[in-house]
């Protein structure tokens, strides 16, 4: 993405009796990621070797040696023990995700090994924790060019996954003054016993399911000021459209001509106008879903407004929205057997002279009136309409995501999303998101939550009067805009989808690009079984 060199076309509009400019460009271009290969042998100018190291067997009387894992024939036993001897002289353990660095033995073709840990033996059956120890392994390879490694003798997928994702940066927003002088490594190569063809397409799978989670990522990290509806629907498309998806953008004349009350009552207090984007994976005679993703630039709380610590966070809050255009991106790329259409609401809730009141009334897309409690609670108002638009193309499977509550955080933490829907889909999802590492747990719809959100005046209101099962009442509300004859997930991502701690496994600080490994997992299972 280069937002920041491309920001200079500049519109103007008016708004609220003045003139004022807007910067209305944001061009996406990302930077590809590392390149990934499969070798039986070392190239001549890989300059780093890394190599797993698994914890030794505890029995009584000793606390056992880590072990080396290679594969059979990759590395000759002399330069194996070499490194094995080095290692238990600086007293490595082999303790999941402890990196050990060494000079290489001379009979190597390479200057240095790493050694990452893998933890116990029972831990190499455990994919994520494969994905999460290649991912801390490359957080650390800054300054090497081209890395070659044994780990894919574990599990080719979860290691060239957290290859990648560990190794993802984003500067786009830094000057020379503070880029950072080492970048993350070009090529992986990842030594193999013999090049089968089934190894390859493994590898190309996960190498592009990793750059659309990059993809994610670089949108949610995009600072609000340069991704604004409008911007972020025209990047959107422009990537859309060069991965051959058929795209259509809504703007905000349409959108309140064609009764998108939601969109427009969220949208309006805004000098940024809404836009909603419909992306087509098109398939004749599969399955059909129906994705749909929060995209709120910037959430201010509108005239209900947030307090200003921690405000700044709420540039991730279109992170459901780039999950979905970045799954369906993907879905393409993959050729996936499956008719997927994402549609994607995007407003700036902002407080103005022109923003919706604690109170008004709007009448979302189909006609079910809302009243506006709470300006705050927007997102599901921008969903409401965007599920029924959803709704409208008679998909099989309907699966929205959206940082919608700070309770999904109280209920859950910051990395475990909630999933909440129609119960089998919806069982369906987390054990899907188990294999992939995302972990989306399966949340209950209580009946007696349907009544706290009667209105007084119109239909539905959009919060209760309390703040109990805040997660779920915001799901119970949702339901109220899915057809009866549709299968229907929520995923509320809330804390998983900015990660506003350090570091940790192959997930940086900033964006993450949950949930799309759950999102395509669950595509490709629809794909398989229907
Ligand atoms: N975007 C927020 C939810 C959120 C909070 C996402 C923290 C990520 C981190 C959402 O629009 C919101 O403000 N929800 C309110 C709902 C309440 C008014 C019923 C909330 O969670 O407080
Ligand atoms: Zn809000
Ligand atoms: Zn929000």
């Amino acid at each position: 993405m280069r937002p920041a060199a491309d920001a200079g076309r500049q519109t103007r509009r008016r708004c609220c009796g003045r003139v004022f400019s807007v910067t209305n460009t944001l061009s996406i271009d990302r930077a590809r990621g590392p390149e990934f290969d499969l070798s039986t042998s070392f190239g001549r100018d890989d300059d780093v070797l890394v190599i797993g190291l698994v914890q030794g067997e505890k029995s009584d009387d000793s606390t056992g040696d880590p072990t080396l894992v290679i594969g059979d024939g990759i590395l000759d036993d002399a330069a194996a023990s070499a490194i094995s001897d080095a290692l238990s002289a600086v007293g490595a353990t082999g303790s999941h995700g402890e990196v050990t660095k060494l000079p290489a033995p001379a009979s190597l073709p390479v200057k240095t090994v790493i050694a990452v840990g893998l933890g116990g033996a029972d831990d190499l059956d455990d994919a994520d924790k494969l994905r999460q120890a290649a991912g801390i392994v490359a957080r650390e390879l800054d300054g090497f060019k081209a890395v070659i490694t044994t780990l894919a003798a574990t599990d080719l997928s979860a290691i060239a996954e957290g290859l990648f994702l560990g190794s993802y940066r984003f500067t786009s927003f830094r000057s020379d003054k503070t880029a950072p002088k080492k970048s993350p490594p070009q090529r992986f190569t990842l030594l193999v016993e013999q090049k089968r063809k089934e190894a390859k397409a493994e590898l190309t799978h996960a190498v592009t399911v990793a750059d659309a989670v990059a993809i994610a990522r670089d949108f949610v990290n995009t600072p609000p000021s340069h991704l604004y509806p409008e911007a972020f629907a025209d990047a959107a498309a422009e990537l859309a459209r060069k991965s051959g998806l058929s795209v259509e953008i809504l703007d905000d004349t349409t959108l309140a001509r064609e009764g998108y009350g939601g969109i427009v009552g969220v949208g309006k207090g805004s000098s940024r106008l809404p836009r909603l984007v419909r992306l087509t994976h098109a398939k004749k005679d599969t399955k059909s879903v129906g994705l749909v993703g929060k995209g709120i630039t910037f959430d201010t709380g509108g005239i209900s407004i947030k307090p200003a610590a921690g405000m700044d966070h709420m540039t991730s809050d279109m992170g459901g929205a780039a999950a979905v255009i970045a799954t369906t991106i993907l879905a393409a790329r993959l050729d996936l057997d499956v008719n997927v259409t994402a549609t994607v609401p995007m407003a700036e809730n902002m407080p103005s002279g022109t923003a919706q009141r604690p109170g008004d009334v709007l009448t979302q897309y189909g006609g079910i009136t809302v009243e506006v409690l709470n300006t705050d609670a927007e997102g599901r108002l921008i969903l409401a309409d965007a599920i029924v638009r959803a709704g409208q193309d008679n998909p099989d499977y309907i699966i929205d995501t959206a940082t919608l509550t700070g309770a999904q955080m109280v209920a859950l933490g910051t990395r475990t999303p909630g999933v909440m829907g129609t119960a089998e889909f919806r069982d369906r999802i987390a054990a899907l998101s188990a294999e992939v590492g995302e972990n989306a747990w399966a949340m209950p719809l209580p009946d007696e939550l349907r009544d706290d959100l009667k209105s007084r005046v119109a239909d539905l209101a959009n919060v209760t009067n309390h703040r109990w099962g805040g997660m779920l009442s915001a799901a119970i509300f949702l339901r109220e805009f899915v057809p009866e004859s549709v299968q229907w997930a929520h995923v509320d991502i809330a804390g998983p989808a900015f990660n506003t701690g350090g570091p940790w496994g192959y997930t940086p600080k900033g964006g993450t690009g949950v949930p799309v490994r759950t999102l395509i997992r669950v595509l490709e299972d629809i794909a398989a079984n229907g």
